[in-house]
């Protein structure tokens, strides 16, 4: 390609020249005629160089355009030839990449073969040699070359077959005279292995083989078998064609077995079973903690519940002190903010007046405070002190049986006069707290339109 190109170039530079050498010639004409103002006037003389040098002109002219065509040409293929190794080089890089891809795939696919093959161990049978991929008998007694094939035979193999200079040397080793599979019976002087292949080249002796044909009883007998006679001969020569019913020891020959091996596979299992084992040992001792952390959380729980109902004893008996402390310290407590008291944290309002239930209750409410609610026994023995029957804020108005505080809360301590709600005449709907009973059944039901006096409750501190 390359060297076509030069030549193009060439040619195109020889053109060039040739043009040049045309040019050459223009300017030398151009030059003769400059030169010659020898005869006549310098004008004529001017003239004449005038008209002669239009043509140099032209000449000159059309040679860059002739080698600007050729520079453009030149370019062109310059550029196309550009594109072509471009892609070639393309073509070649993903070529390689495929290639390496492959190489890549194969190298993997032979280590894994590689490890396969580690786990595969190549036997022979006891009594057998073995030689690359093949095993070799030896047989102890000695006979013709047919018994011997029969015998290999009977072995699931066959006379020994020589394919390599290596195997001849390594079989010539194993004994001394003994068959191997070569013969030429089926067709005189065409050897053949007993597997039906030809020998690609023997290990004769020399002068082997010799057709030496014996004449016995009228026929004639041939030497058609092969023995071995390696005692003290090279062995890469030591064949000899002999009558097959001459009696060798002979070598069999088959492949090898391919077995895998189970060491790795045991070594496997042994190392699978200590992991089985240390693991149980963990599973029990994990077994054995979570048995712990139950009994712990156990524990835990039972002294929880036995701490909680210690704090709520606790709880129940600070309360009870709390009661008992607000109900001695403060009873005495006074304001002098006429008829209020205060009893723990808060505010009682004592009447003098005698009102309806709901005229009191009105007064309560103008005070900032309601009608008296009464929560506990303490409060109870507290209203218990005063020195006249009073309205509490309790009432049954909405709905018959059904007794209320004033703040809409259900009735659950009562201290109720025995006998009492009895609904009189069913026109008794609000409570009223009476003096001259006993301390804890103060509580009976009145119309709500009678007039008694009332204690109002307020948590705020009256002004
Ligand atoms: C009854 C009360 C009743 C009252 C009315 C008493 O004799 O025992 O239950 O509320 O009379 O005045
Ligand atoms: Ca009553």
């Amino acid at each position: 390609m390359e060297t076509r190109k030069d030549e193009d170039s060439e040619s195109i530079y020889m053109n060039v020249d040739d043009n040049g050498a045309n040019h050459s010639e223009v300017y030398e004409n151009f030059f003769a005629d400059t030169a010659t103002p020898k005869a006549g006037s310098q004008a004529v003389s001017e003239g004449k160089q005038v008209r002669s040098g239009r043509p140099a002109a032209v000449c000159l002219g059309l040679l860059c355009v002739l080698l600007l065509a050729v520079i453009m040409g030149l370019s062109t293929k310059h550029n196309a030839e550009k594109e072509q190794l471009w892609n070639r080089f393309n073509n070649v890089t993903m070529e390689r990449d495929q290639l390496q891809a492959s190489f890549d795939n194969l190298t993997i696919e032979r280590d894994g073969l590689q490890r396969q093959l580690s786990n595969i161990e190549i036997l022979c049978p006891h009594g057998w040699r073995r030689f690359k991929s093949s095993c070799y008998y030896v047989s102890h007694n000695i006979n013709t070359w047919d018994h011997g094939r029969q015998d290999c035979r009977g072995k699931e193999a066959d006379l020994v077959i020589i394919t390599s200079r290596e195997e001849q040397t390594f079989v010539s080793g194993l004994a001394s005279n003994f068959w191997i599979g070569l013969t030429d019976r089926d067709r005189l002087r065409q050897w053949k292995w007993v597997d039906g292949t030809l020998p690609i080249s023997g290990y004769w002796m020399r002068g082997e083989p010799n057709y030496y044909t014996y004449w016995n009883s009228g026929t004639f007998i041939h030497e058609n078998c092969v023995q071995v006679a390696s005692n003290g001969y090279d062995p890469l020569f030591n064949w000899k064609k002999v009558r097959c019913d001459r009696l060798h020891t002979w070598i069999c020959e088959k492949m090898t077995r391919c077995v895998i091996k189970y060491i790795n596979v045991k070594e496997e299992k042994k190392s699978l079973s200590q992991t089985v084992l240390s693991l149980k040992v963990e599973r029990e001792t994990l077994l054995s903690s979570i048995r712990n952390l139950t009994e712990e959380r156990d524990q835990l729980k039972s002294s929880y519940q036995n701490l909680t109902k210690e704090r709520d004893q606790m709880n129940k008996t600070m309360n009870e002190l709390k009661d008992k402390l607000m109900s001695a310290d403060n009873v005495t407590e006074m304001f002098n903010v006429e008829g209020w008291k205060k009893f723990g944290s808060r505010y009682y309002y004592f009447s003098t007046e005698e009102k309806s239930w709901n005229k009191s209750r009105q007064d309560c409410i103008e005070r900032g405070a309601d009608l008296v609610i009464i929560n506990s026994r303490e409060e109870q023995e507290f209203i218990k002190k005063g020195s006249r029957d009073v309205w509490i804020g309790l009432s049954d108005e909405e709905r018959e049986g059904e007794w209320k505080w004033v703040d809409g809360s259900a009735l659950t301590t009562t201290f109720w006069k025995s006998g009492e709600p009895n609904d009189f005449q069913r026109g008794e709907d609000c409570a009223v707290f009476l003096l001259c009973s006993l301390p804890l059944r103060t509580w009976n039901d009145l119309p709500c339109t009678h007039s008694v006096a009332w204690v109002c409750e307020s948590t705020k501190r009256p002004a």
